[in-house]
């Protein structure tokens, strides 16, 4: 089918190269002149792993070409609709980018064309397409709008493109539905040549395919997300509680994620959760229900929780340390999670803004994000890997757990740092490995312990598991604000901060 992308971004670019991957002509089109010319010239705007492959393939036999507007608009009979859907000040979606595209649309498509919400858009967003297109479109312009989720996980983007749990269609006609159908039936029947894996299917059962009205189909969305947020924030909660009274936050997730009802995904302490969707995705919920009549307080102390985080962890660096100023501090992980180089709403970020107001001095390395984080933090200082950033650090902070982190030399590392002390901030390192070598590690939601494997309950606690020989610090923490209801003073304002 003739299908045209609009928006080249994680989720528009993906798209694009994965629906002409498995035999769609597709055109890409993105209103950044800049990005649209990286992509013609061969070389990508973002990392994501595998996807530069495949575009490259799908440019090479034709199947994808990057084209302007109003070539991409003459071309598709499907038109994604994949621009960003930013947050505003009082957490609205800004739908300015859909309202565009969808004057845009008015203006030059003729003919029948199939219009997918692909981007995260609140409910009834496909009806106030529809009477936008009624108002202002041309003349014989036929059109059925449909909402088509998108469930991608930066990092492993193409990987769930071809290999999703349910492919999501809000459509509202038989036509609608059945065009859907056939732009995904090479996924739903896997046949396809997989680029990812050499031997497919990855032993999953078969996508479902999910057809509902729109406004549901777009009511899936914010509600997934905002689950797995409120799992995320559950969990953290659980964690401080370990903190103080003298549990292990990893053990209390095996046993409770041994529970299949529950299950243990998404069940990770740290330091929060960021990125493009979540933190936007849930305050664009309680916004919506809040439209609606509906007060969400369950989701707005999900989010004051996740806020917290960046608070009680510079308050318990702060705590170690003495004070922040001067010091000097390394920083393992800029990107919002591993195998992405996206900082948008990372903790990493707003924890390093904190530690720089204070007067701390940053030495970070991330694998793929330095760039991006260095246009959003000018002050630190970047270096080629992980031993150099913490070369006479008093601490280092690990803010995502890349896999190369969890696999460094620990000697080197405590040879290098001023003072062997890191923050674990993602509970992804080998803390026995990081003992062994006198590096003291702390944790998130860990009972203190003394020597390796040896636990004592010093409530209320620091999480701190000492190298053998250290001294172990049970004062009670000043540095661990108890979350209160109302969370943070200006949620909002803090998210902001964290996001720019
Ligand atoms: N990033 C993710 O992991 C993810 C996952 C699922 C859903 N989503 C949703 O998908 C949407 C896109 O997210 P993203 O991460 O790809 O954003 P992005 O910022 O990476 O990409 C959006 C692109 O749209 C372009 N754009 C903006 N206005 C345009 C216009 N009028 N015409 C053409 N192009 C325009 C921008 O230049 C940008 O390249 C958002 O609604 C987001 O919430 C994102």
């Amino acid at each position: 089918m003739k299908i045209s992308v609009i928006g080249a971004g994680y989720v528009g670019l993906t798209t694009a190269a994965c629906l002409a991957h498995i035999g769609h002509e597709v055109r890409c089109t993105d209103s950044d002149r800049g990005k649209l010319a990286v992509l013609e010239s061969g070389r990508m705007p973002f990392y994501e792993p595998g996807l530069d492959a495949i575009v490259s393939a799908a440019s090479a036999n034709g199947r994808l070409r990057f084209v302007g507007a109003h070539e991409a608009l003459a071309h598709g009979e499907a038109l994604f609709i994949c621009v960003g859907t930013p947050p505003l000040a009082n957490g609205d979606a800004d739908l300015s980018a859909i309202e565009s595209v969808a004057r845009e649309i008015a203006r030059h498509a003729q003919g029948y064309r199939l219009i997918v919400e692909k981007s995260t858009v609140p409910v009834q967003t496909g009806q106030r397409l529809r009477r936008h297109l009624d108002i202002y479109g041309r003349a014989g312009l036929e059109y059925d709008v449909v909402s088509n989720p998108e469930f991608l996980r930066e990092g492993s983007a193409v990987e769930d493109f071809f290999h999703p749990d349910r492919i999501v269609v809000g459509a509202e006609s038989g036509r609608a539905r059945r065009l859907m159908e056939d732009i995904y039936r090479p996924v739903l029947d896997q046949s396809f040549a997989c680029p990812v894996h050499a031997a497919c299917p990855p032993g999953r059962a078969p996508a479902a395919f999910i057809v509902t009205d729109t406004n549901s189909a777009e009511l899936i969305k914010h509600a997934s997300n905002s689950f797995l947020a409120m799992k995320i924030s559950y969990i953290n909660m659980v964690s401080d509680l370990c903190e103080a009274a003298g549990a292990d936050v990893d053990s209390v997730v095996q046993g409770i994620g041994g529970d299949r009802r529950i299950g243990a995904s998404f069940l990770r302490p740290g330091i929060g959760f960021g990125g493009f969707c979540f933190p936007k995705d849930l305050q664009a919920f309680v916004r919506i229900a809040e439209t609606f009549g509906c007060d969400f307080g369950l989701l707005k102390q999900v989010e004051a929780i996740n806020l917290a985080r960046v608070d009680r962890f510079v308050a318990r660096l702060r705590d170690e340390l003495w004070t922040l100023a001067g010091k000097k501090i390394a920083v393992w992980g800029l990107a919002f999670k591993p195998e992405t180089d996206d900082v948008r709403f990372a903790p990493a970020i707003a924890i390093i803004r904190r530690l720089l107001a204070e007067g701390a001095e940053i030495h970070a390395f991330d694998p793929q994000a330095m760039e991006k984080a260095q246009r959003e933090l000018p002050a630190i200082h970047l270096h080629a890997d992980a031993y150099a950033a913490a070369e006479r650090a008093d601490a280092a902070l690990l803010l995502t757990e890349w896999k190369e982190f969890q696999q460094l030399d620990w000697a080197r590392v405590a040879a290098a740092m001023a003072r062997p002390l890191i923050f674990d901030g993602r509970n992804a390192l080998p803390a026995p490995d990081l003992a062994a070598h006198g590096i003291q590690c702390v944790g998130i939601g860990k009972a203190v312990s003394t020597a390796p494997g040896k636990a004592v309950s010093a409530a209320p606690s620091k999480a701190v598991s000492t190298a053998p020989g250290k001294a172990v610090s049970a004062a009670p923490s000043k540095a661990a604000p108890v979350q209160t209801a109302a969370g943070p003073a200006h949620p909002r304002a803090a998210l902001a901060e964290a996001g720019r």
